[in-house]
């Protein structure tokens, strides 16, 4: 996710795309772009590279290892066997390949040599760029046995990221996605990250829109088949209050509460959406909160 207040950067439109529709021409002006079929076969590609790297990485996470280590092994595999290159690294100085965020860190966590312990709760965030285009998508890992309320938070913020992401179809405004979000988490009597939020994902790692989590419904732009964007919401076991590490990218809450993160990349498609991230455990579960 991206501050929220940051400016993106537009990049000029690609040689990849083509002639617009009016609708499309319309988004456009709001600065977030449609992208064509090629691109949209790019990002499918992308996407799919991201999810495989989560669907990996889940039997190297247990008591013992290291953050550091599961950084090494993604980045192995995004490199050497997907011939694919980790976003996150060198990105505005990040310093790792992947994102680990730790029980009561909510997102950017940077790997290191902390070890991972019996009842942690992580999570792990993988943005991946294959021919010029991403994909980004994180989960929440348990070491070991969680506890009762660690399994209740993950398992509430992945259904709603669900319920956000099931808000996504033509004609929809963007903030109904936030909307179901925080009603679903604070029915929960959990809260929602507001400084955080997903974001329009393309060739560029963040671009127009941005996706807040929050808010209320029927405002914002209205979504158009060939957008892309993440859902990922931040959910708090207590207040949402946040606080920055002076590593400058660690993410944690202020009440030292427990914190969930899911994502998923997504495409608006005629008739609904697509998620570009899905992971075969998602597929074979019937896919909705
Ligand atoms: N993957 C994060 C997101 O979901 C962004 C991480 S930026 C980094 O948007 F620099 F911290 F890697
Ligand atoms: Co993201
Ligand atoms: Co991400």
């Amino acid at each position: 996710m991206s501050a929220r207040f940051e400016q993106f950067s537009w990049v000029p439109l690609s040689s990849l795309r083509s002639p617009r529709t009016p609708a499309a021409t319309a988004s456009r002006g709001k600065g977030v772009s449609i992208k064509t079929a090629e691109e949209i076969a790019r990002m499918r590609v992308a996407g799919r590279l991201a999810a495989q790297v989560l669907e990996m990485i889940g039997g190297y996470v247990r008591p013992g290892t290291t953050t550091g280590e599961l950084d090494r092994i993604c980045h192995d595999f995004i490199v050497d066997e997907q011939r694919a290159i980790p976003a996150p690294l060198n990105y505005k100085g990040f310093p790792k390949s992947i994102c680990t965020s730790v029980n009561h860190q909510v997102c950017h966590g940077i790997p290191g040599n902390k070890r991972l312990k019996k009842g942690d709760i992580l999570n792990i965030d993988i943005t991946v760029i294959k021919d010029g285009y991403h994909g980004d998508t994180s989960k929440m890992f348990f070491v070991g046995e969680p506890s009762i309320l660690a399994r209740r938070l993950a398992k509430t913020t992945q259904e709603a990221m669900c319920t956000g992401i099931a808000q996504v179809k033509p004609g929809a405004n963007l903030s109904d996605i936030g909307h179901a979000i925080q009603q679903f988490a604070e029915g929960k009597r959990y809260s929602v990250v507001q400084e955080y939020c997903g974001h329009g994902i393309g060739h560029n790692f963040h671009e127009e829109p941005q996706v807040l989590h929050y808010g209320k419904p029927g405002e914002g732009i209205i979504l158009v088949p060939g957008m892309c964007f993440t859902v990922e919401p931040m959910v708090n076991a207590g207040k949402r209050h946040i606080k920055l590490l002076p590593d400058g990218w660690t993410v944690v809450t202020k009440d030292r509460s427990l914190s969930a993160q899911w994502e998923h990349t997504v495409l608006v498609t005629q008739d609904g959406h697509e998620i570009l991230t899905l992971r075969s455990e998602e597929r074979e579960q019937a896919f909705t909160p």
